[in-house]
């Protein structure tokens, strides 16, 4: 396993999880990668590791430029362990390495492993000069978790920001012109919608702080590094931090016999008339965290849920509570579905939407047992009512 390298003495050291399918709730169907950095400069700098049970191949790549005991600094960005998880390896395998991190950082990670490390802890504005590069600190809480933080190096004009630009993929290519650009970019909105989306304050910061850099370089803690790009996920950012939508909606549904699934189909084809975007997802083929990179860029959002047991599908209520933690800002929608005695799904729906603080713009559509003519219509016609509220939105 060898090194892959970013510039002249800076290189890619980090592990590929070809087969992750999912992290915490987030789906990765293609897996993820942990990058970590290493920069051979009169010193030796490694920036964040990898997930413990892949330290084995981040001692490899480091292996391959230089002899993982010369590593003269360790920064740890973050205390999360998918970053912060091999410090105890390098430690071992780097027992003169000065460790490096934000207040948080330091003290989180010395509640993570018994063997304590003496760090250097560093605020926002130090620099260490490892010959004739520098590294810059930037913390950044909350982007993703209270420790978090930023290194900069203005000599190579690279920044490592940590999760923030990143993206849970797993390729063979390390760099954004080895890709397609809407491919990375849905990855990187997917990372965006289902890690910030509850975070836009602290991101908004992070990114303001980023925008006053020289940069040619960001190189994430995961995915792709943006050599070619950076201004333009740079860009994305700054409209998925505004909450800056689309004119398109999301049809979320799930079904038992197919009452419900007919009438989301409705809904569509009356959003699709308008000549708005239909994103469209039944719960038991689509992972959650798909459907919110959609929803990250909807206006509209319906939502549908046969009743059982006088409330919703449990399908139906874990995409609930999921789309209720990420607090999606600004959107608008209504929720549906079908019932064979006494109802209550789609209100429940409903209420959930409402704590999601969705405005609620139309009464939620129901149906006893198979949709007939009349509820196609309804259906149809709340489709067709949202968009032109979308629409109108747009003007
Ligand atoms: Fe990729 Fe918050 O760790």
């Amino acid at each position: 396993m060898k090194a892959v390298k970013v510039l002249d003495n800076v290189w890619w050291v980090g592990a590929i999880d070809w087969n992750l399918r999912n992290f915490h709730g987030y789906a990765t169907p293609t897996g993820s990668t942990y990058n970590a950095y290493l920069i051979i400069d009169e010193k030796a700098a490694l920036i964040d590791t990898v997930k413990a049970p892949l330290k084995d191949e981040l001692l490899k790549r480091i292996s391959s430029v230089i002899a993982p005991e010369k590593i003269d600094y360790v920064i740890a960005n973050h205390a999360e362990m998918d970053h912060a998880g091999s410090l105890d390896a390098i430690k071992a395998a780097a027992p003169k390495a000065k460790f490096i991190a934000g207040k948080r950082g330091a003290e989180d990670i010395n509640r993570h492993f018994k063997s304590k490390f003496d760090f250097q802890v560093v605020k926002t504005g130090d620099k260490i000069k490892i010959g004739k590069r520098s590294l810059e600190f930037i913390e950044t809480p909350m982007v993703h978790w209270p420790d978090s933080m930023m290194t900069y190096c203005p000599e190579d004009a690279i920044l490592y920001p940590n999760d923030m630009f990143g993206q849970h993929m797993a390729t063979a290519a390390r760099f954004d012109d080895e890709c397609k650009w809407d491919i990375v970019r849905r990855e990187a909105a997917k990372y965006y919608a289902n890690i910030f989306m509850p975070l836009a304050g602290p991101a908004a910061k992070a990114h303001a702080a980023v925008l006053k850099l020289n940069i040619n370089i960001i190189a994430p803690s995961h995915g792709i590094i943006w050599r070619k790009s950076h201004k333009d996920i740079m860009a994305e950012y700054k409209k998925w931090i505004a909450g800056t939508a689309e004119r398109k909606a999301v049809v979320v549904y799930d079904t038992m016999w197919n009452s419900t699934e007919a009438m989301a189909k409705e809904i569509a084809d009356g959003l699709l008339s308008e000549g708005v975007k239909v994103s469209y997802f039944g719960l038991q083929n689509n992972a959650p965290s798909e459907i919110m990179t959609d929803i990250l860029e909807a206006k509209g959002v319906a939502i549908g849920s046969p009743t059982l047991n006088n409330l919703m599908l449990p399908s139906v209520s874990g995409f609930m509570n999921y789309l209720k933690g990420l607090k999606p800002a600004g959107k608008i929608g209504f929720a549906f579905g079908s019932h064979g005695w006494a109802g209550g799904g789609a209100a429940a729906v409903e209420e959930e939407m409402k704590e999601c603080r969705i405005e609620i713009i139309s009464p939620c559509v129901t149906c006893k047992y198979i949709p007939d003519d009349d509820v196609l219509k309804k259906s149809y016609e709340s489709g067709v009512s949202l968009a032109r509220i979308i629409k109108k939105a747009f003007e």
